[in-house]
C-alpha cells in the first residue's frame, strides 16, 4: 500500500507540475480522478492543528481569524533516511530544512496572491511537499475555513467564495473529507458536517474529527458524537485535543502536546448522564511510539487504503489510463522544471493542459508537455 500511495503521490505531483489541480475546470481532469484527502471545517475549528499533528511538525500558520487563505496541497512523502525537509512547488529544487521558514513562506506566498490585507482568499493552491522517514505517503489539502459572515474589509461574496473553493475539492467522488468539528459548538451548526452532507450524504467518504474536547461544556454530547449517534458516518469518529492558543504562545512542542493529550484522555473520562466514559477512539488510542509514524496519519491512511484499490481500478477503466501512460506522465513531469521558465511562458500552456482533457487526461497532459 505504501507503494501504491507513493504512485498516487507521484501522479498528483505530475498533475500539479502540469498545472492540473482539478479546480475551476468543468471537465474531468486526471487530478479529479485521483484519490485525495481534503481537510474541511469552520474557521478556527482546528484544521491546521490537526494537519500539524498528522505531520508531526509545526509548519502551518495557525491562529484566530482567517489564516488559511489559499488551498494548501500538502504532499507527505516517506524517505528511507535523512533529515526532514520541505519543498514548495513554486520553488522547485530548494530544500527547506527549517520549518519556521516553511511557515513564513506559506504566509508570504499567500500574501503575494491575495494581497496583504489578510482578508482576501484565492483558489490558486500552494503546493508543498514534505519528506521524512516518519511520514506515510499521502496527499492532503488544507482548505480555507468556512465562515458564516464577512468581516469588515471583506467582500460580501467571501462566504460563498470559500464554500465554492471547498466544494470544488470535496465534490470529487474520490476525495476523502476530513471533516473537522469543534466539540465546544453544537454539531448541528458544524460547517464541516453541513458541507460533507451536501456532497456525501451517506457518509461513505467522510472521516469526522472532533477537536477541542478539552473546551467542551460539561455534560455535552461528545460521546454521542464519537460513537456516531449524533451523525452517523461509515468510519469511526476521531476525538482530539490539540494545542490551545496559550500552548502555542508559550511554544509547547508537538511531543509535549501529544503527551498532554494522552494524559487528558486518560484522566478526564467524559461525564455524561449515563456515567463516565473513556474517549472511545482518539488519535492516541493506537499510538505506541510518539516518535514513530503519526497515529493520526496512520488512521487516515488506513481509510485511504480501503478506498484506494477501487478508485485506481475505476481510474484505469474510465480514463483508459494504462500503466504505460502513467509512467509516461511521471517521466515527463519529472523532467519538467517550471522554475526555469518565466510564469508567462508556462502558465497559459498549463491552463491549456487542464482544459484539453476532453481527449482523456493522460494523453492531454503528455501532449501539453510536448508542446512546451
Ligand atoms: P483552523 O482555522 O481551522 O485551521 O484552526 P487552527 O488549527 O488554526 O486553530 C484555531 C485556534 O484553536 C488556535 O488558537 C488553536 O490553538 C486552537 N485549538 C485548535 N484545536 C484545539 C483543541 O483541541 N483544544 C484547544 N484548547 N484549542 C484548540
Ligand atoms: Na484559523
Ligand atoms: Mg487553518
Amino acid at each position: 500500500m505504501e507503494n501504491l500511495r507513493a504512485l498516487v503521490n507521484r501522479l498528483q505531483k505530475a498533475c500539479t507540475t502540469l498545472g492540473d489541480h482539478g479546480e475551476n475546470s468543468t471537465l474531468p481532469t486526471l487530478w479529479d480522478a485521483l484519490p485525495s484527502i481534503a481537510v474541511v471545517g469552520g474557521q478556527s475549528s482546528g484544521k491546521s492543528s490537526v494537519l500539524d499533528s498528522i505531520v508531526g511538525r509545526d509548519f502551518l500558520p495557525r491562529g484566530s481569524g482567517i489564516v488559511t487563505r489559499r488551498p494548501l496541497i500538502l504532499q507527505l512523502n516517506r524517505i528511507d533516511q535523512g533529515r526532514d525537509y520541505a519543498e514548495f512547488g513554486h520553488h522547485a529544487g530548494q530544500k527547506f530544512t527549517d520549518f519556521v521558514a516553511v511557515r513564513r513562506e506559506i504566509s508570504d506566498t499567500t500574501d503575494r496572491e491575495t494581497g496583504r490585507s489578510k482578508k482576501l482568499i484565492s483558489s490558486v493552491p500552494i503546493y508543498l511537499s514534505i519528506y521524512s522517514p516518519k511520514l506515510v505517503n499521502l496527499t492532503l489539502t488544507d482548505l480555507p475555513g468556512l465562515t458564516k459572515v464577512a468581516v469588515e474589509g471583506q467582500p460580501e461574496s467571501i462566504v460563498q467564495d470559500i464554500e465554492n473553493i471547498v466544494r470544488s475539492f470535496i465534490e470529487k467522488p474520490n476525495c476523502i473529507i476530513l471533516a473537522i468539528s469543534p466539540a465546544n459548538q453544537d454539531l448541528a451548526t458544524s460547517d464541516a458536517i453541513r458541507m460533507s452532507r451536501e456532497v456525501d450524504p451517506r457518509g461513505e467518504r467522510t472521516i469526522g474529527v472532533l477537536t477541542k474536547i478539552d473546551l467542551m461544556d460539561k455534560g455535552t454530547d461528545a460521546i454521542d458524537i464519537l460513537e456516531g449517534r449524533s451523525y452517523k458516518l461509515q468510519f469511526p469518529w476521531i476525538g482530539v485535543v490539540n494545542r490551545s492558543q496559550a500552548d502555542i504562545n508559550t511554544s509547547v512542542d508537538m511531543i509535549a502536546a501529544r503527551l498532554r493529550e494522552q494524559e487528558y484522555f486518560a484522566n478526564s473520562p467524559l461525564e455524561t448522564p449515563g456515567g463516565r466514559h473513556q474517549i472511545p477512539d482518539s488519535w492516541n488510542s493506537i499510538a505506541e511510539h510518539l516518535d514513530g509514524v503519526r497515529p493520526g496519519s496512520e488512521k487516515v491512511s488506513n481509510v485511504f487504503d480501503n478506498l484506494l484499490p477501487a478508485a485506481l481500478e475505476k481510474l484505469r477503466f474510465e480514463k483508459q489510463l494504462s500503466m504505460d501512460n502513467v509512467r509516461k506522465i511521471i517521466t515527463e513531469a519529472d523532467g519538467y522544471q517550471p522554475h526555469l521558465l518565466a510564469p508567462e511562458k508556462w502558465y497559459p500552456r498549463l491552463i491549456e493542459s487542464s482544459l484539453a482533457t476532453i481527449k482523456g487526461p493522460a494523453e492531454a497532459a503528455v501532449e501539453a508537455v510536448h508542446r512546451i
